[in-house]
């Protein structure tokens, strides 16, 4: 495939960072995702102005406009076939003479973008989309979840621990036993017809999906929301549970620890939301 870094197109095989570089040694950055279909961007606004404010948070002084980025993810679009795209954006601190902890001066990020598959945009229809059966297990990140850093050990690990038992996610509790979110994306329960999901803070990524789906319920729908803690019980309680990313969707959970959510089965609140999800979205 062809990739950018550093302002210039090339193969894959030809991109060359320093191992030097603080992406590498510390994690040291920022990314993104953004779901592109059929040449098509979706969130493309928000997912750059919650990298411009992660960069910021982190002191790395990099600021490109929304019109550079999307001529950039437009051309990898092109160069890459136009399909079902994740464009991933990374800027990292640079690459520094010595490994020091502290953020050097005068060095320049590296800039890094590649496109790579993800599914079709879902179908709002029972029978045609995936039922997600997930793990559960304890929250062990740090206390800056809210930043969409390069440092992904934690999540990498949260993830393994489902897969590796055959699930395709974790979803993950803090102290107190409440949700926070996935180890790659965020999550939900419908009680009674209310879409519940934890409030935004240091503990989980403010998803753009989870951002975009919730304003078009509140816009498109009668559909109740609350953004508030969920008790381990209440999810396991739940009638629907559902999880948010940029390349699922919205995607719904039928099994967690080997045990039904609701009856087993793929809810009608997550229909009436993919339908308007699919409808609104852009
Ligand atoms: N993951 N929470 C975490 C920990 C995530 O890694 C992600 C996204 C989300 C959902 O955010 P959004 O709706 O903006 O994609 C929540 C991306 C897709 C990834 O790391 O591949």
């Amino acid at each position: 495939s062809i990739v950018f870094l550093n302002n210039e197109f090339m193969p894959m095989e030809e991109a060359k960072i320093s191992p030097m570089d603080r992406g590498f040694l510390f994690g040291d950055g920022i990314y993104e995702v953004i779901p592109s279909y059929d040449g098509k961007l979706v969130g493309f606004g928000p997912h750059i102005d919650r990298m411009n404010q992660g960069l910021e948070m982190i002191g790395i002084q990099f600021n490109w406009s929304h019109e550079q980025w999307q001529s950039i993810c437009q051309q990898l679009i092109e160069k890459n076939g136009n399909g079902n795209l994740g464009l991933y954006l990374h800027v990292s601190r640079g690459a520094d003479e010595k490994r020091f902890h502290a953020y050097p001066d005068n060095v320049e990020p590296t800039v890094y973008a590649f496109a790579f598959d993800i599914p079709a945009a879902n179908i709002p229809d029972k029978s045609k989309v995936k039922g997600y059966r997930v793990a559960t297990t304890q929250d062990l990140r740090w206390q800056r979840c809210n930043i969409k850093s390069t440092a992904l050990l934690g999540n990498v690990m949260h993830f393994q621990h489902g897969h590796g038992q055959g699930y395709n996610e974790t979803i993950l509790f803090n102290a107190e036993n409440n949700l926070t979110e996935g180890s790659a994306c965020n999550a939900y329960i419908v009680k009674d017809g209310v879409v519940i999901t934890p409030p935004l803070d240091h503990q989980l990524l403010p998803g753009i999906t989870r951002h975009m789906l919730l304003d078009i319920l509140r816009k498109h729908s009668d559909i109740k929301i609350e953004e508030r803690n969920v008790s381990m019980e209440e999810v396991m309680s739940a009638d629907e549970v559902w999880l948010t990313s940029s390349s699922k969707e919205i995607a719904p959970v039928i099994e967690i620890d080997g045990k039904p959510v609701g009856n087993g089965e793929i809810g009608d609140t997550w229909l009436a939301a993919q339908t308007l999800y699919t409808q609104h979205k852009h």
